[in-house]
């Protein structure tokens, strides 16, 4: 399936041209592992990070070609996250690919990811911003303080809507952010637009985890390139099951904590959603999320005027009608 963003095919050539950087970027890198990074990077991805980081350099006027090659700081980072993310979710497909932990093993995918995010570091001091360097190191801190309290709730049923909002916020609103801001810093905006940039970031990029949360359950294996019902198969409470646990009963719960322990079964996890979709979770949770991009709505309206601001606010949009 081809997984370019037909929402905003009129940013093909700029998809091109980030492609383009990381490919030539990834080439100049050679050394070991080269060909497992780049087996993980190249494969079909959104390029959502990148994106956003191009369209609202362009946005504020910053139109440098210098712009593409920062803008595989945010995929790089994003590749590094996900190859650890599969480590620590036993996943073993992504992209519709077997993942580079499946093929390679953990080991592999944990060095790999480690040396994808130096890359990450190398390409963002080019830019001699500590400013922006700094940004970038504390976005990429908070997203793995995110994955880290996310580990901490393994199996946790009494997790609360604000833990997971903590979570979520930090491991993907982070980055998104940082991409929003990071464009806002290179281009010298005013300390005002740089906050609500970042806020516009951590908006989208929450409501994005929300949906992905929702996929997870309702989302078809082929549209999605993963496999569906993970999270709970993995112990990860997500908003859908928040809820769930606060319609069913006592007694189904203490049922629901026995399943998870005695580890989900693929069936299982069917009539677990099944109940999801009944309850009208679904709705509830993009309702909620369709709330968070309508903020960040708000802020991408500041831009002046252009094709890029357009292009963000359809990405946007995007957010929540997405099916991969
Ligand atoms: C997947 O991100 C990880 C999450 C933060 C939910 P994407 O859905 O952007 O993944 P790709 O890059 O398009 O594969
Ligand atoms: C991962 O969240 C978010 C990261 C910051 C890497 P998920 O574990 O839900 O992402 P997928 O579903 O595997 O892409
Ligand atoms: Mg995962
Ligand atoms: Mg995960
Ligand atoms: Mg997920």
């Amino acid at each position: 399936m081809n997984k370019n963003l037909s929402i905003i095919g009129n940013f093909q050539s700029e998809l091109e041209k980030i492609n383009d950087k990381l490919q030539q970027t990834l080439i100049n890198l050679g050394g070991a592992g080269w060909d497992i990074k780049s087996y993980a990077v190249l494969s079909e991805g959104k390029r959502i990070r990148p994106l956003v980081f191009v369209l609202v350099c362009k946005a504020l006027g910053y139109c440098f070609e210098e712009i593409y090659e920062q803008s595989t700081v945010y995929e790089f980072i994003h590749a590094a996250s996900l190859m650890h993310d599969d480590v620590l979710d036993n996943a073993d497909i992504r992209r519709n690919k077997p993942t580079v932990n499946s093929i390679w093993g953990n080991h592999m995918a944990v060095l790999c990811g480690d040396n994808l995010y130096l890359t990450a570091l190398e390409i963002a001091l080019r830019t001699k911003n500590l400013e922006y360097i700094k940004m970038l190191l504390e976005s990429v801190k908070e997203m793995t303080e995110g994955q880290i309290l996310e580990l901490e709730n393994f199996m946790n049923l009494k997790i609360t809507k604000e833990v997971y909002f903590k979570i979520i916020t930090k491991k993907t609103g982070s980055l998104i952010a940082a991409a929003c801001k990071g464009a806002g810093i290179l281009s010298s905006a005013t300390e005002d637009l740089k906050h609500q940039l970042y806020k516009a970031g951590i908006y989208m990029g929450t409501a994005f985890q929300m949906v992905d949360d929702l996929l997870d359950i309702t989302g078809k294996r082929e549209e999605l390139g993963k496999e569906i019902g993970k999270d709970l198969m993995e112990g990860k409470v997500t908003l859908p099951f928040i809820y769930l646990l606060e319609r069913i009963d006592r007694e189904k719960s203490s049922w629901f904590k026995s399943a998870l322990e005695e580890g989900i079964s693929k069936e299982l996890v069917k009539e677990i959603s099944t109940k999801i979709l009944e309850e009208g979770i679904g709705e509830k949770v993009l309702e909620e999320a369709k709330e968070l991009t309508q903020k960040a709505k708000a802020i991408l309206e500041i831009l002046p005027p252009s094709p890029e601001k357009e292009g963000l606010l359809s990405l946007n949009s995007f957010i929540v009608v997405r099916r991969y």
